[in-house]
C-alpha cells in the first residue's frame, strides 16, 4: 500500500514560515513513528496569482481532490487589496472549500493552562476551556446567489444572499452531534431565527435531526448575538457549537481570543468520505497571513502544527499520535517557550518560529 498523501499549500505571508515547522514534524513522524507521508507542494492565494494570474490553478484544484489531506498555511496580503474580487487570494481558499465540498469546519478553542493568563478575560473564566465550534463552510451568505454590486436608479446596491437548504443544514448538524457524542455530549445551535427565515429553517432542521437520530445528545438553541455575548461571559457552558458560515466566522474569532492568542488555533474542514473511507479534508490555522510580521521569523507555528495534529486524528485515524503532538505543544508552553504573540504583559524575550519548532521536536523526542 502506498503512503498517505499530503498536499501542502503554504500560501502567503507567514504561511510558508509556519508550514516549514510542520514539514519538520511530518518528517519526524516518518522517521520516528514509522508513519511516512508522500508530500507534494503547490501554490494558493497571492503567490499563485503572481505566478499564474489566478489564486488557485486548475491543476492544483485537481491535485487537492486526489490527495488524502490538504495542509494550508494562509492566504492574502495588502498588495492584492485592489484586485478584482474573483482574483483575490481568498477566492483560492473559498474555491478549495466549495469544490472539495468541505461542509464541516471544526474550530476547537482550547485554553492551555500555561496561557490562561494571556487571555483578555480573567483566568477563571477561560482556564480549562475546551469547546468546539462547528461552522458550516460551503454555503450561506458566502456563496448564495444573487450577489454583486449593481446600480438601481442613481445609486449602487450591494447584494449577498443567505441561503440554506435542508440537506445542507442536516449534514452539518449531524457532524456536530457525532462530535458531541465523543466529547461532552452537548450541542448548542446558533442562528438568528428571530429575524431570518434561513435561521427559522436552521432551527427546525437541527431539531428534527436531533429528535430522529441524536436524542441522546443534549441540544439547546441560541440567537447568535446572544451566543457571542455568552462566549465572553461564560464560555465554559458550551461543548459543541454548531452554526452557519458567517456566524461561525465571527464566533470562532471571538472564541480564539479566549485562548490567549489567535496564533494557537487550528482547524479542520471535512467533507464526505472518499473511496478509501477517509473524509475529504483540509487543515489550516485559523489565523491569517499576518503580512506585518511575515518573513521575520516571529510567527507562532503552533496553530499550523496543531492543524496537523487534527489531520492525524481526523484523516489518518491516529488519535494517539495527535495526542502526542498536542502534549508536546503543551509541554513547551508549560516550560515557558513563547513566540512574540505569546508574551504577556510582563514581557520577556520571545523565541523565533524555528526555535518553537525545535522545542516541539525535542518534546516529541522526549515522548518516545
Ligand atoms: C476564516 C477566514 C476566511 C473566511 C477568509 C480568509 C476568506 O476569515 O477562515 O475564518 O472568511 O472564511
Ligand atoms: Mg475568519
Amino acid at each position: 500500500m502506498s503512503n498517505p498523501s499530503l498536499l501542502i499549500l503554504a500560501g502567503d505571508g507567514i504561511g510558508p514560515e509556519v508550514m516549514d515547522e510542520v514539514k519538520r514534524i511530518i518528517t519526524w513522524y516518518g522517521d520516528k513513528r514509522d508513519m511516512p507521508f508522500d508530500v507534494s507542494e503547490d501554490l494558493v492565494g497571492g503567490c499563485a496569482y503572481d505566478k499564474h494570474g489566478t489564486p488557485l490553478h486548475d491543476d492544483t484544484m485537481a491535485r487537492a481532490q486526489e490527495v488524502d489531506a490538504v495542509l494550508l498555511g494562509a492566504v492574502g496580503g495588502p498588495q492584492y487589496d485592489d484586485l478584482d474580487f474573483s482574483l483575490k487570494p481568498e477566492r483560492g481558499l473559498l474555491r478549495l472549500r466549495k469544490e472539495m465540498d468541505l461542509f464541516s469546519n471544526l474550530r476547537p478553542a482550547q485554553c492551555f493552562d500555561a496561557l490562561a493568563d494571556f487571555s483578555s478575560l480573567k483566568r477563571d473564566i477561560v482556564a480549562g476551556l475546551d469547546i468546539m465550534i462547528v461552522r458550516e463552510l460551503t454555503s450561506g451568505v458566502y456563496f448564495g446567489e444573487p450577489r454583486g454590486i449593481h446600480t438601481e436608479g442613481n445609486e449602487r446596491v450591494g447584494i449577498n444572499t443567505q441561503r440554506y437548504t435542508e440537506s445542507e443544514i442536516a449534514r452539518v448538524a449531524r457532524s456536530a452531534f457525532e462530535l458531541a457524542r465523543r466529547r461532552g455530549n452537548k450541542v448548542c445551535s446558533m442562528e438568528k431565527a428571530n429575524v431570518m427565515e434561513s435561521g427559522v429553517l436552521w432551527r427546525q432542521v437541527v431539531t428534527e435531526v436531533h429528535e430522529k437520530e441524536y436524542s441522546d445528545v443534549e441540544l439547546s438553541h441560541m440567537y447568535a448575538d446572544n451566543g457571542a455575548m455568552q462566549l465572553v461571559r461564560n464560555p465554559k457552558q458550551f461543548d459543541v457549537i454548531v452554526t452557519d458560515n458567517l456566524f461561525g466566522d465571527l464566533l470562532s474569532d471571538a472564541a480564539a481570543m479566549l485562548t490567549g492568542s489567535l496564533g494557537m488555533l487550528p482547524s479542520a474542514s471535512l467533507g464526505l468520505p472518499m473511496a478509501n473511507g477517509r473524509p475529504k479534508a483540509l487543515y489550516e490555522p485559523v489565523h491569517g497571513s499576518a503580512p506585518d510580521i511575515a518573513g521575520q521569523g516571529k510567527a507562532n507555528p503552533i496553530a499550523c502544527i496543531l492543524s496537523f495534529a487534527m489531520a492525524l486524528r481526523y484523516s489518518f485515524d491516529a488519535g494517539a499520535e495527535a495526542d502526542r503532538l498536542e502534549a508536546a505543544v503543551e509541554t513547551v508552553l508549560a516550560d515557558g517557550a513563547r513566540t512574540a504573540d505569546l508574551l504577556g504583559p510582563e514581557g520577556g524575550s520571545p523565541i523565533s518560529t524555528t526555535q518553537m519548532g525545535d522545542r516541539i521536536l525535542a518534546a516529541l523526542d522526549a515522548s518516545l
